[in-house]
């Protein structure tokens, strides 16, 4: 029998933007109680909100900042006031900083794809795992990316940390084998979300051509596959998928159409 998220405990990190906050409306159309972190908690208000009306057992928001340890330790404090046991956890904040050769790299980018990436998924889920352990059938799903599969040009440490999020998806699937969690990773493709203008410090027209000529992803892509790797019965555990768009056949192969 599949799960049900209705009132289950959904904690969602980065779900101020993309996928992150198009999951959460999906959680809460499903009846779920929904647990938001992000920096910006002005947006994590407005996703509350969207929440609330789409049907949420209840909607909650704070601000979190996955690359510094305090932030996630007093976010935690603060989740477990609402519940003492979480259902489902989605590692999703993070992103690419630059797109530099190594050659070229800066420092502030290379840290801050390290400290959100990789880092923030460690501190999040050591904090957050006491609220897992006796909880059989939740499940835990680190959003990874192609990038975590194959580098590319200027993408040296964001795929080396999206390579590092598929090892300790890994590891801990075989550290929690025995309590019944479900451990797995959700590796987006190319995908229109706020991801591209972030990486190029909000360049529009260089974040605009990552998308030209093609059906991108979108975040409801995304979303979807959450709620299924969620849902499933308590034996079944997704332990990993690839989600591109039709019209990328490989990081290196996107069919794009001239206007
Ligand atoms: N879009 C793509 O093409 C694509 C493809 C594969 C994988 N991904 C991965 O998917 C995940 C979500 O990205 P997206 O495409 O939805 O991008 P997005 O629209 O830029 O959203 C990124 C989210 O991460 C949050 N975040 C970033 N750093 C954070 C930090 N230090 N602490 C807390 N939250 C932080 C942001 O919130 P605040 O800024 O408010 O903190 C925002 O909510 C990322 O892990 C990304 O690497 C994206």
């Amino acid at each position: 029998m599949n799960t049900s998220l209705k009132d289950k405990w959904v904690f969602i990190t980065g779900a101020s933007a993309g996928f992150g906050a198009e999951g959460a409306r999906h959680f809460a159309r499903a009846g779920a109680n929904v647990v938001m972190g992000a920096r910006r908690v002005e947006r994590l208000e407005t996703v509350a909100a969207e929440c609330e009306q789409a049907g949420a057992a209840s909607a909650h928001f704070h601000e979190l900042d996955v690359a510094c340890t305090k932030s996630v330790n007093i976010f935690v404090d603060w989740l477990k006031t609402l519940t003492p046991k979480l259902d489902v956890l989605v590692n999703n904040a993070g992103g690419a900083h630059g797109a530099d050769t190594v050659a070229e790299g800066k420092d502030a980018d290379w840290e801050a794809m390290v400290q959100s990436n990789f880092l923030g998924l460690m501190r999040v889920t050591r904090a957050c795992l006491p609220l897992m352990v006796d909880n059989p059938g939740s499940t835990l799903i680190n959003i990874g990316s192609i990038a975590g599969r194959v580098a590319y040009e200027g993408g040296s440490v964001y795929c080396g940390v999206k390579a590092a999020e598929k090892s300790i998806t890994q590891s801990l699937r075989l550290e929690l084998n025995g309590t019944g969690i479900r451990v797995g990773t959700l590796d987006p493709g190319l995908a229109e979300t706020e991801f591209a203008l972030v990486r190029f410090k909000g360049d529009a027209a260089k974040s605009n051509k990552i998308y030209e000529g093609l059906d991108p992803l979108v975040a409801e892509d995304i979303a979807e596959a959450m709620i299924w790797m969620a849902t499933r019965p308590p034996h079944v555990c997704i332990d990993e998928i690839l989600i591109k768009c039709t019209a990328q056949a490989a990081i290196h192969k996107t069919h794009r159409v001239a206007d």
